[in-house]
């Protein structure tokens, strides 16, 4: 059933065009408007909500904080993502005008359960992404957009983020479509660029031939560090997550513009940093996460780049480069997270580890 792979992971992280080609689909019209009829949510509710809080565990909340940068974007709601274990117990302040959204991949996750219950107590909508049908999550939530990513089942999550950032960004264009603070044609540009990613996955897949050697070049390296701004940030903190799941290796994401107010102490002689860089763009964020790079080389870290192909400025400064399409900065994520996932799956698999089943934790956990 692992369809020639060694590991349903590699497997799952494979299926990822079609996975989220498979969660936009018969969600927009041709004309790029979105259609979420499923969510049996009255559009004046939608309208009168005046503050989005996210609420997951794990890699979902990752997602979370991804789609937070687009929702904010686009809506101009506020938009606070929190771990689900941390929601409940700090009086978070809900009232009939928060949507709560929540992200589950199991829809079984205690933490995010007990969440979702506090939050429709007070009187939120909740919203749950999920990937899995009638699950307990979904049933107990006032409306679902399902994850279309089919069974996932190595634990580390792959395709269930992926699909997860994907369904966060069809929720954001829609509420701003709702509450028209986008242009339909702001919104059928931003959906047709979405739904082009697919290949976009799929020619990244194709390109992570070096990623092996770079496993084995880092094998037994002690510790990773992961940069990000922006959405980037999130990604790198989802690349540490995978290396401490499944290679039990000890690894951290920052956002770049952090690194100065502590973690640069951290990096010292062939310390690994794996850098997500920005596309270039009008902002000064690509610009800044360069500086960030020749920072901590300039300290001796053995540097992974991970850039839009053709950007002229990483070349000099990445001891190994990985290549993405070029792609506006919110959809970078489902491009950028890849080969971060596949370096975590090849680092486990040298390490001899049982990538699928890794050590103490579960694919579901059902108590909090
Ligand atoms: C963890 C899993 O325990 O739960 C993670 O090991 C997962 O991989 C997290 O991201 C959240 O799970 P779910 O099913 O709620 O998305």
């Amino acid at each position: 059933e692992k369809g020639g792979y060694d590991w349903f992971m590699r497997k799952e992280i494979f299926e990822q065009p079609k996975a989220v080609a498979d969660t936009l689909l018969g969600r927009y019209t041709a004309a790029g408007a979105l259609q979420l009829d499923e969510l049996h949510i009255g559009e004046d509710e939608l309208r009168r909500i005046d503050k989005i809080i996210i609420v997951a565990c794990g890699s979902a909340y990752y997602a979370g904080l991804v789609a937070k940068y687009a929702i904010e974007h686009w809506t101009r709601v506020a938009c606070e993502v929190e771990i689900a274990s941390e929601f409940r117990y700090r009086d978070p302040i809900i009232d009939g005008s928060t949507l709560v959204v929540t992200i589950s991949q199991s829809g079984e996750t205690a933490d995010t359960l007990m969440a979702i219950r506090h939050a429709r107590e007070q009187g939120a909508k909740v919203i749950a992404i999920c990937n899995t049908n009638g699950a307990t999550i979904p049933r107990e939530s006032d409306a679902v957009l399902y994850t279309h990513a089919g069974p996932e089942i190595g634990v580390a999550s792959t395709k269930g983020f992926l699909t997860q950032v994907a369904a966060c960004y069809l929720l954001g264009l829609y509420l701003a479509q709702v509450r028209g603070t986008m242009y339909d044609d702001e919104i059928a540009k931003v959906m047709e660029e979405l739904a082009a990613t697919p290949p976009l996955i799929q020619q990244v897949l194709d390109s992570l031939d070096a990623i092996r050697e770079l496993a084995a070049r880092l094998v037994d390296t002690e510790s990773v560090l992961f940069l990000g701004r922006h959405v980037g940030y999130p990604v790198a903190l989802e690349g540490a997550l995978k290396l401490k799941e499944i290679a039990y290796l000890h690894a951290e994401g920052f956002p770049a513009g952090e690194l100065k107010h502590g973690p640069i102490a951290l990096v010292d002689q062939g310390v690994p940093v794996f850098v997500v860089v920005p596309p270039q763009g009008r902002d000064q964020l690509h610009d800044k996460v360069i500086s960030n790079i020749q920072e901590v080389r300039a300290r001796g870290a053995f540097t992974v780049v991970v850039a839009e192909a053709g950007d002229p400025e990483v070349g000099a400064y990445a001891d190994v480069l990985f290549s993405l399409p070029k792609v506006s900065t919110l959809l970078q994520p489902l491009l950028a997270a890849v080969p971060l996932q596949m370096f975590a799956c090849e680092v486990a698999t040298l390490k001899g580890y049982d990538v699928d089943q890794p050590r103490n934790l579960a694919k579901s956990v059902t108590v909090e």
